[in-house]
């Protein structure tokens, strides 16, 4: 029988030997040791190529077009464009929630196309132009997926909004007659934990209905 600290390879019905995970151990650390060796020779090929601009390690000067001003402003190289927004910008309606391009919380619009922000850097934004949230409406007038979102209490807790918002007033504004399933596919990365798909979906409908007037 084996007893505490027995050398032996046995395991409980439906774990797992001493055996297996030494094996699987093995297997993490060579992963490890291919990663470094991978990450070394992408170090060594960018140090290499002549014509690649390298950014950092300090501060770097950005010049970012966000909702129509020009801003200058100095940020780490590894700064995601959502981090910079909510940051020295102050621009909060852009929300994080995963961080991980993920839930899509973070939507923005570059050159007028969705994208998550938290997976663009900062320094990789270059001329295109940023619209957030804040930027979405003129003036006092609310972009016509806005509306469509508080007439069907499109809204619950709020968090996943501005991403939302983004996405469907991206599709309303490049498909003025979109089907559901186009509705359902431009905000199929979205992730509502309040469930309020049902009411994005008719809102946006009716926001492009709006649009084609
Ligand atoms: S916060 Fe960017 S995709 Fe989730
Ligand atoms: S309204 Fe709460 S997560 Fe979408």
């Amino acid at each position: 029988m084996a007893s505490f600290g027995d050398k032996r390879d046995t395991a409980p019905p439906g774990g797992i030997t001493r055996r297996a995970f030494l094996k699987g151990t093995g297997a993490a650390i060579a992963g490890s040791a291919v990663f470094d060796a991978n990450l070394q020779a992408a170090v060594t090929s960018a140090e290499a190529a002549p014509n690649v601009a390298v950014a950092g390690p300090g501060q770097v000067r950005v010049l970012l077009d966000v909702n129509g001003a020009q801003r200058a402003l100095d940020v780490a190289p590894h700064a995601t464009l959502a981090e910079v927004l909510r940051g020295p910008l102050d621009l909060t309606g852009t929300k994080i929630g995963c961080d991980r391009g993920a839930c899509s919380a973070c939507t923005v619009w570059v050159d007028r196309v969705p994208v998550a922000s938290c997976m663009m850097l900062a320094v990789d934004v270059g001329e295109r132009k940023v619209v957030t949230i804040e930027g979405l409406a003129r003036g006092d007038e609310l972009h016509p997926v806005q509306s469509a979102f508080i007439a069907h209490d499109a809204i619950q807790c709020g968090f996943c909004t501005p991403g939302m918002v983004m996405s469907c007033a991206a599709l309303v504004e490049n498909n003025r007659n979109p089907s559901l399933e186009d509705v359902k596919a431009a905000i199929s990365g979205h992730l509502c934990r309040c469930g309020t798909y049902p009411h994005v979906f008719a809102a946006t409908l009716d926001a492009a209905k709006a649009v084609r007037g």
